[in-house]
């Protein structure tokens, strides 16, 4: 063996020793389109020598392609990974990037800052310790920047760096600094940071990022790298309760069954009691099993998988807790919610799917306390909430889940809203505490079922749902058949939009909001109908997928009857039975169906009456015939 290599391979053994043993401080950047934040990350990455010699070569290439600064190197370029990024100037995505000084090792975060793009900021600061917020020295503190410090709060953020950039272009005047320094500490006073830490750089020209400017002699406090170096943002993940939430179940054969997840906080070891934090069954770790081996004990941040002593029933998204210090279970609580869809509002009683850890529930926001005003923290009265808007809300699951308060535990009390249509990410939340009135309401059991009163009335109960346009004949369908089953000895009764509106829900107009607080009610009356063993017929709008899904989910798979009256929006029109199309074409009425109010048309009814080829009479045969076959009612 020659010496030599032996000796290299030592060299290389310290070398990642010692980068072992340093710190890691993970941050992000954050700031207004132009603050300079992509310059400011090539410029540490540059400086701190971990760009390799074909990456300059490209860069320089680059910067004659794209580049905005001259012959100069554009170190924007060096973050802006995107071609089409590069090509509109802007950065979208969260890019991740790894650099490392002789004290720290970092990982930062790029989020970009363009209006539409909070979605993903959110998603970069949600395991940050710090966050760089860029402000340009010319236009100071920016709604953006307000948002920003706001979402970097909201997230947990507590550590925080002013970078006031582009300090030469005002002449490194010291006014200019310290006026934004002021107006920054003002707006950010209730935003419980530890740290603030306002510095004067250049991201272009280096000043004050990785050596001390001579231009800004006035200025005392740290350069970039010496703040980020040493700010102390201890985090104590393992002195918390223990939390694992289960990914997956790995059963590769007979003799092993294990349960995988990260360690979220907290420590543990084999002996250990644990608990599963819903269904509160106990066993005892037998193992911690590694892909290098056995542990002897496990440790926040480290994925593992847990053998246990007994056979207890534990699935996906299930929390493993000690048992003297198990998280809370609930299935209703206060949150913090942050929209992030545009066109798209958040509408109270909708029903959206919620994912927390690797649970999936479905939940409705039950009341939209507030939202509150970026600028001035008020507190503002909302009926919905519309993209990077935050709002204060009570959440209703459709089942317990089991969580922490986000202060209490990032992992274990975030969640995302996600809408169940298109499968976008509509909001991102934080859970704030359980509503009591969720654990203090039990369902009384009653000794006269569903089953027993329908007997009775010789019939299965059901909802027959009709849905379709104003005027597509709806009332009059629904009518006909309730006559008929009136007559053949059912048990029935009809809601109807226009009669409901006048009573339960005079309250309600037709704002998207109202419409889904008018189809939740009705939804849940008829529910109750079902439940006391009648057929019971909606007829009402219904324009979105959403809450007709709902209402179809309330009840049982066969108690739903979708009934889709297919009349095209001409054909209403031309009827017009009650002269509102004309209105609504006038603009004497607004948020019309079918005028400017979408409705969205049933995707798989359990049936189509196509008004413009039958009589009423004759569709409402059908209706009959499709209850006799399916043996709703007697034939
Ligand atoms: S829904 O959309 O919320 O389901 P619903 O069926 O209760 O509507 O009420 C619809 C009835 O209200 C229509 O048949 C019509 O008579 C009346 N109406 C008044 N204004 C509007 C409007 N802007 N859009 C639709 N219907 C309206």
């Amino acid at each position: 063996m020659k010496p030599n290599v032996v000796h290299n391979v030592d060299a290389v053994a310290d070398y990642l020793a010692a980068q072992d043993s340093k710190g890691l401080l993970r941050f992000i950047t954050c700031g207004s389109v132009d603050d300079g934040k992509s310059t400011l990350i090539g410029r540490l990455l540059f400086d701190s020598k971990l760009i390799f010699e074909d990456q300059l070569a490209a860069l320089t290439r680059d910067s004659r392609k794209h580049g905005t600064v001259g012959d100069d190197i554009d170190f924007a370029l060096l973050v802006d990974g995107l071609e089409s990024e590069r090509e509109q100037g802007i950065t979208i995505d969260v890019a991740y990037r790894f650099f490392t000084t002789e004290a720290r090792k970092f990982i930062v975060a790029d989020t970009p800052g363009h209006e539409q793009y909070t979605r993903n900021m959110a998603t970069g600061a949600s395991n940050a310790e710090l966050a760089v917020i860029l402000v340009d020295a010319r236009h100071g503190i920016l709604p953006q920047t307000r948002r920003h410090s706001f979402i970097v709060s909201l997230v947990g953020i507590k550590h925080v760096v002013l970078a006031v950039n582009k300090i030469d272009l005002v002449d490194y005047s010291r006014e200019a600094f310290d006026r934004i320094v002021s107006d920054y500490r003002d707006f950010a006073a209730t935003l419980n940071f530890e740290t603030l830490q306002p510095i004067p750089i250049s991201a272009r020209y280096g000043d004050n990022v990785m050596e001390r400017s001579s231009a800004t002699a006035w200025y005392t406090g740290p350069t970039l790298k010496e703040h980020l170096e040493t700010v102390n943002v201890v985090d104590d993940h393992e002195a918390r309760p223990f939390r694992l939430v289960v990914q997956w179940v790995n059963r590769p054969n007979l003799d092993f069954r294990g349960f995988s997840g990260t360690v979220a906080t907290g420590t543990i070891k084999p002996g250990d009691n644990i608990v599963v934090a819903k269904s509160g069954q106990k066993s005892k770790i037998k193992a911690i099993v590694t892909y290098d081996g056995k542990l002897p004990a496990a440790f926040a941040g480290q994925a593992i998988t847990l053998q246990l002593e007994d056979e207890i029933d534990i699935s996906r998204g299930d929390v493993l807790a000690k048992p003297e210090e198990r998280p809370e279970v609930a299935d209703q609580f206060a949150a913090q919610l942050l929209w992030m869809q545009s066109g798209q509002a958040l509408l109270p009683g909708r029903p959206y799917l919620f994912k927390c850890g690797a649970k999936i529930v479905t939940a409705t926001v039950t009341e939209l306390k507030y939202k509150v005003d970026i600028n001035s923290f008020e507190h503002l009265a909302a009926k919905t909430v519309e993209l990077n808007e935050v709002a204060v809300v009570n959440l209703a699951l459709s089942e317990p889940i089991a969580f922490d308060s986000y202060e209490a535990n990032h992992e274990t009390g975030a969640f995302i809203l996600i809408d169940r249509q298109s499968n976008h990410t509509v909001a991102a939340g934080m859970i704030q505490f359980a509503l009591r009135r969720a654990s203090n309401i039990h369902l009384q059991a009653l000794d006269v079922g569903k089953n027993a009163r329908a007997a009775l009335n010789h019939q299965k109960p059901a909802i027959l749902w009709f849905t379709g346009l104003s005027g597509a004949g709806k009332s009059t369908i629904a009518n006909l058949v309730e006559r008929k089953l009136h007559l053949a000895g059912h048990h029935t009764y009809l809601l109807d939009g226009d009669n409901v509106r006048h009573g339960l829900n005079r309250d309600l107009g037709f704002t998207d909001a109202d419409r889904v607080e008018n189809i939740r009610r009705v939804a849940e009356t008829a529910k109750l109908f079902v439940d006391a063993g009648v057929i019971v017929l909606v007829s009402f709008i219904s324009p979105f997928r959403a809450e007709r899904r709902l209402a179809r989910d309330l009840v049982e798979e066969t108690e739903f009857v979708e009934i889709f009256v297919d009349t095209p929006l001409a054909l209403a029109e031309s009827r017009d039975p009650k002269g509102l199309y004309k209105k609504a074409r006038s603009g004497e009425i607004k948020n019309f169906t079918g005028i400017d109010s979408p409705y969205e048309l049933p995707e798989t009814p359990e049936l189509t009456l196509s008004t413009g080829d039958h009589t009423a009479e004759e569709l409402a045969d059908q209706v009959a015939s499709y209850l006799r076959e399916r043996g709703y009612i007697a034939s």
